[in-house]
């Protein structure tokens, strides 16, 4: 059994649907000839939206409102589109095994579909705690979030933990996020990761410090500094209870485990190349195999601004442009020069909203208010005396804007205690 195509998508995630975009606005395939395979039941939709809109307690966001590419203003990419576009869409199928010699995939059905060029987004996966030595995270009250299935089981969990208590392990991106959602869901929120603040891969202290306060206030509870060990459950296998490294026990109704991913790479190591834990790409996002691109969180690629060292990034606005340079390089070779990229992380939580951009090395200076309930502050990473990074919480468009200005010009910065004074001002004047 098998099909043959001319352009795979493996993978439906953001990056996928993105793709399919950029091919549909560029034409340069006939019907029949694209394909995205998912292992996903649905079409490609915005996964930011997990965390965020998906788990409020009124009118939460559900499918279709947030396919793929609402994210960006685009068109709403529903299972209509892709069949209007004449792409075709290979929903609930996982493939088990690759041959990029032979240009063939292999699905869990026993199916063989062939390629001519194949564009791998096959994203990341949630890391479990069992990859820590610490067994049971398969409880019916214990959620991870990565995809659909995860937030339907973290809703039901929450819809029947009203008032009581929940416990978030990892103090990241989900784990901050999902607290919020909890505590709006009216839901006592501890806080367990092993670092000294929150968001340890981009926060400083005084950054994080706010955040915890600001949350603190909203009823969270932090226990810095410690791990779980494991779990105290009740006859039907639902967690109670989780027992620290210190012997401490938090009573638990939920809990929700954010403790990082890991790329989904398996099916082509040994086969192409790899490097920061992805597929390693050259500026047009081609791997070490010339039929074969990687996109998203799944590929390292070449940061010109940071003098081409290769970087893979785990966020949404990488996941879209990289997509769309690679089916650029693909189907217009000769016109695609090497992907320049800006890295730009966000988040928002309660009525909170931060933007970054760049690289969080150097010498930090913090600028604004960082008292205030609707706070303006921020913080510029200095190296080398060029600004490398740009941080600011509660900024408008045209603030956002600068400030990815000066970061992406590396600004030349002479004096630090001005640059302090300034603050945000010395991005907007520039
Ligand atoms: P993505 O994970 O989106 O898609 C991968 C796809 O491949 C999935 O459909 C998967 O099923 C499929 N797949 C994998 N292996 C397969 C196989 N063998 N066979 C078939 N299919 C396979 N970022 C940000 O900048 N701001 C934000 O606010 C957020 N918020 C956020 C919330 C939550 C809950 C999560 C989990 C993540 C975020 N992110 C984020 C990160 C962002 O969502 C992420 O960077 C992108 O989804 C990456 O897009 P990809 O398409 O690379 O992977
Ligand atoms: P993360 O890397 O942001 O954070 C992982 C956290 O896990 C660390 O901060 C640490 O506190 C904790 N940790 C690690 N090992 C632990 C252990 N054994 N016990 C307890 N805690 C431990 O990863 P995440 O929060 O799981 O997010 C997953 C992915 O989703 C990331 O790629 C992230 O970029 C993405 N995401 C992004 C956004 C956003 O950009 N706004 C929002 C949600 C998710």
């Amino acid at each position: 059994m098998g099909r043959a195509f001319v352009y795979v998508v493996l993978g439906g995630g953001v990056a996928a649907g993105y793709a399919a975009l950029e091919f549909a606005r560029r034409g340069g395939y006939s019907r029949g000839e694209l394909c995205i395979i998912s292992e996903e039941a649905v079409a490609p939709y915005e996964r930011p939206a997990l965390s965020k809109g998906y788990l409020l307690p009124e009118d939460p966001s559900r499918l279709p409102k947030f396919h793929t590419c609402v994210g960006a203003n685009d068109e709403l990419l529903t299972t209509k589109w892709y069949k209007e576009q004449g792409i075709e869409l290979v929903l609930g199928t996982r493939v088990i095994s690759a041959d990029v010699r032979r240009k063939t995939l292999l699905t869990a059905t026993g199916e063989t579909i062939s390629y001519k060029t194949l564009i791998i987004a096959t994203g990341a996966r949630a890391l479990k705690l069992e990859e820590f030595g610490i067994s049971g995270s398969d409880a019916a009250n214990i959620c991870y979030l990565r995809n659909l299935e995860d937030a339907d089981k973290l809703v039901n969990a929450m819809s029947s933990c009203s008032g009581g208590n929940a416990v978030v392990i990892g103090g990241g991106y989900i784990g901050m996020e999902c607290a919020a959602a909890l505590v709006t869901n009216k839901i006592k929120v501890t806080m367990v990761f092993p670092e000294k603040h929150c968001m340890g891969r981009l926060f400083t202290e005084k950054i994080a410090e706010y955040y915890e306060s600001y949350y603190t206030l909203k009823g969270v509870t932090f226990t810095k500094g410690t791990v779980l060990t494991s779990f105290e459950k009740d006859s039907t296998g639902k967690v109670t209870s989780v027992i620290l490294k210190d012997g401490n026990h938090l009573p638990a109704d939920m809990v929700v485990v954010g403790i990082g991913i890991r790329a989904n790479t398996s099916l082509f190591e040994g086969q192409l190349l790899m490097e920061k834990g992805g597929i390693k790409v050259n500026g047009q996002m081609q791997t070490s195999d010339s039929s074969v691109y990687a996109v998203g969180d799944v590929a390292a690629f070449p940061i010109k601004l940071f003098d081409g060292d290769i970087r893979r990034l785990e966020h949404v606005d990488s996941a879209r442009r990289t997509a769309r340079h690679a089916v650029a390089a693909i189907l217009e070779p000769s016109k695609s020069r090497d992907v320049d990229y800006l890295p730009f992380f966000y988040s928002r939580v309660f009525t909170l909203s931060w933007q970054f951009y760049g690289d969080n090395v150097g010498e930090v200076i913090h600028y604004g208010d960082f008292t205030s309930n609707s706070p303006r502050f921020g913080a510029y990473w200095v190296s080398k005396g060029q600004i490398t990074g740009a941080f600011l919480e509660g900024g408008d468009r045209d603030d956002y804007e600068a400030l990815s200005v000066v970061v992406w010009r590396k600004t030349k910065v002479s004096d630090m205690s001005e640059l302090e004074r300034q603050g945000l001002a010395f991005a907007i004047q520039e």
